[in-house]
């Protein structure tokens, strides 16, 4: 028997990855964070010292790539051809970097692949996150959610991770990451059959219990 699949997609700052990791420690499922493999393969390419804004050696650095993540959904690692890569990933740098890398097309197959064999293999079930998760990589999930919450809370809080920062440059950056994003996949609107999960009036905890609820209520 397959276990059970739960689809969150959403915008940057929404919360999905911290509420989808600590849901999927309150259900007992495990967690796919496919951001990080973009986000990864990003910092493949900067690596190589290539251009991520060129298709063509984005495409070449697929060649090989290998990626690997486990452990605790707390406290998960990333790897990269045996490199650990997990605080590398979440530069600004690689943050800049990973829209341009995520619009090639065999970036997106390839990846996709990846995580539709993880999905396949997770008992009893997963909570997978990214921007096209409902709509591409598992759209018959048995729980699709759409995680949102007003720019403003997005900014804020994502500023709040970024305490060095600039808070009207990591808004503007938040902004205009998502604008490159959404002109690849949709994530602005939920698709049909996918519930909204509005968070800008939720506290963390508050969160992450409304996704938890929904996933009892329909799974
Ligand atoms: O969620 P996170 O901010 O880590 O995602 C990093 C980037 O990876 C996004 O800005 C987007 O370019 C890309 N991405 C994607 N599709 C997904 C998940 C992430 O294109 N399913």
């Amino acid at each position: 028997a397959v276990g059970v699949i739960v689809a969150v997609d959403g915008p940057a700052g929404s919360g999905k990855s911290s509420v989808s990791r600590a849901a999927a420690a309150a259900l007992g499922y495990d967690f796919l964070d496919t951001g990080a493999a973009y986000r990864a393969l990003a910092w493949r390419v900067l690596e190589q010292g290539a251009d991520p804004e060129d298709a063509t050696a984005v495409e070449r650095a697929l060649d090989g790539f290998a990626f690997e993540s486990a452990g605790d959904p707390a406290e998960r690692w990333v790897r990269v051809d045996g490199v650990d890569v997990t605080d590398a990933i979440r530069t600004p740098s690689v943050t800049a970097a990973v829209s341009g890398i995520a619009r090639v097309p065999a970036v997106r197959t390839r990846l996709n692949d990846g995580f539709r064999a993880r999905l396949a293999a997770a008992e009893p079930g997963v909570v997978a996150e990214g921007r096209d998760i409902t709509t591409v990589v598992a759209p018959h999930a048995d729980v699709r959610v759409l995680l949102t919450a007003s720019p403003e809370v997005r900014a804020a809080r994502r500023a709040k991770e970024l305490p060095d920062e600039d808070r009207s440059a990591v808004a503007r950056s938040m902004a205009e990451r998502d604008a490159k994003d959404s002109r690849v996949v949709d994530f602005l609107e939920a698709a049909e059959g996918v519930t909204t999960l509005d968070s800008t009036d939720l506290d963390f905890d508050g969160t992450v219990d409304a996704l938890v609820a929904l996933v009892r209520q329909t799974a």
